[in-house]
């Protein structure tokens, strides 16, 4: 069993009671304390949740790779405290060895939020962190668990979170502490495991990766930053990640995958499928924009949003949900071609690989 503590009292401290805000902040210290003697910690952020360790202590770090299975050589996001840009600045400064002009521009664009920035590392520290990597990926998120976390943790002498999203290698991602529970909760015991509950995780798919240590940026993963906001905020192009891009778990063809197999198609490709099957369909889950009628009653529906930001939101969550006993087929409708879809078309492709 692992440890779940409440501390949704900071999304909105002024709306809070003082019992809960100070519950929540107790919860928090505890956190910083389990974190700073090498226990894991169910990191809220705003993409998804992660599972923390001390960037620092490779012991500590090597716990994340057993719990998720996950290879010893992909590397993991540093998560850095960032009240000011001051702050962030001096955790950049401690993990990484150089930080090209446009690196600083999109971390004074768009820290703290969801972007996690390649850089080369430095190379005395968070090497187990980094998989091996003579870089190092850095994040400063912008939930306020995962800040007052962050803070709590500079508190006591650890500069860095590193954290992968809390799910067994290759799963979907976790967007709720019960999801993280779902994950380890067999596995890890609430000495190994302390979840903070931040709520459901408002964007919902995982942060936009950049690399930053090869002279020009290069958009190793898409999220719900797009590569035009980026672009603007550097006045620069940026790169599509080509073969010689360092490997990164999130980017491998399959990944977040359901146990059911997930199957991408255009909504008239699955309306005539489902005309065929008629009364017979069976096992099928169904999640899709625009109405499709079937003669069946054993279908899972589920409508997707039409705006991308309210998609990657819920996204997980319902692969979670649509992903349940009986269900073999997941359908779902293939999403727009627009850019502002790219983070949730990428993340869908995978799931269907
Ligand atoms: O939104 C997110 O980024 C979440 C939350 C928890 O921050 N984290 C997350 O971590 O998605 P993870 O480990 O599931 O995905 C991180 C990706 C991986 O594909 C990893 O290989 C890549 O970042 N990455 C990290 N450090 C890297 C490095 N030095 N070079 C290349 N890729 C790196
Ligand atoms: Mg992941």
């Amino acid at each position: 069993m692992a440890l779940t503590l409440d501390a949704r009292a900071l999304l909105a401290p002024a709306q809070a009671g003082a019992a809960a805000l100070a519950q929540a902040q107790q919860a928090v210290e505890q956190a910083a304390l389990a974190l700073k003697a090498g226990a894991l910690v169910g990191l809220p952020t705003e993409t998804v949740y992660g599972l923390a360790a001390d960037a620092d202590q490779a012991q500590a770090v090597g716990r994340i790779f057993d719990a998720k299975g996950r290879p010893k050589d992909h590397p993991l996001i540093v998560h850095l405290a960032g009240a000011t840009a001051a702050q962030w600045q001096a955790g950049v400064a401690h993990y990484a060895r150089a930080l090209p002009d446009f690196a600083l521009k999109l971390m004074q664009a768009f820290w703290p939020g969801p972007l996690t920035l390649i850089l080369p590392r430095r190379p005395e520290v968070g090497a187990a962190s980094a998989g091996g990597q003579d870089s190092i990926g850095l994040r400063c998120p912008a939930h306020p668990v995962a800040q007052a976390l962050l803070q709590a943790c500079q508190a006591i002498g650890v500069q860095g979170l590193a954290a992968p999203s809390a799910n067994r290698f290759g799963r979907v991602s976790p967007t709720t502490a019960e999801h993280v529970r779902d994950e380890f909760d067999a596995q890890l015991s609430d000495a190994e495991l302390l979840i903070l509950d931040g709520g459901p995780c408002p964007v919902g798919i995982e942060s936009t990766i950049v690399d930053c240590s090869r002279g020009r940026p290069v958009l190793l993963r898409p999220g719900m930053i797009g590569i035009e906001a980026l672009e603007a905020a550097i006045g620069q192009p940026v790169a599509l990640r080509d073969q010689a891009a360092p490997k990164a778990s999130g980017t491998l063809e399959s990944h977040y995958a359901p146990t059911a197999r997930v199957r991408l198609m255009p909504q008239a490709e699955m309306q005539a499928a489902l005309d065929l099957l008629g009364a017979d369909a069976r096992h099928i889950a169904i999640y899709t924009r625009q109405p499709v009628s079937s003669a069946s009653r054993h279908l899972l529906l589920r409508y997707m949003p039409t705006q991308a930001e309210a998609c990657a939101q819920e996204l997980f969550a319902v692969l979670r949900e649509l992903d349940q006993p009986g269900v073999k087929l997941i359908w779902v409708e293939t999403p727009p071609a627009d850019p502002a879809w790219d983070g949730v078309r990428d993340r869908l492709q995978r799931a269907a690989a």
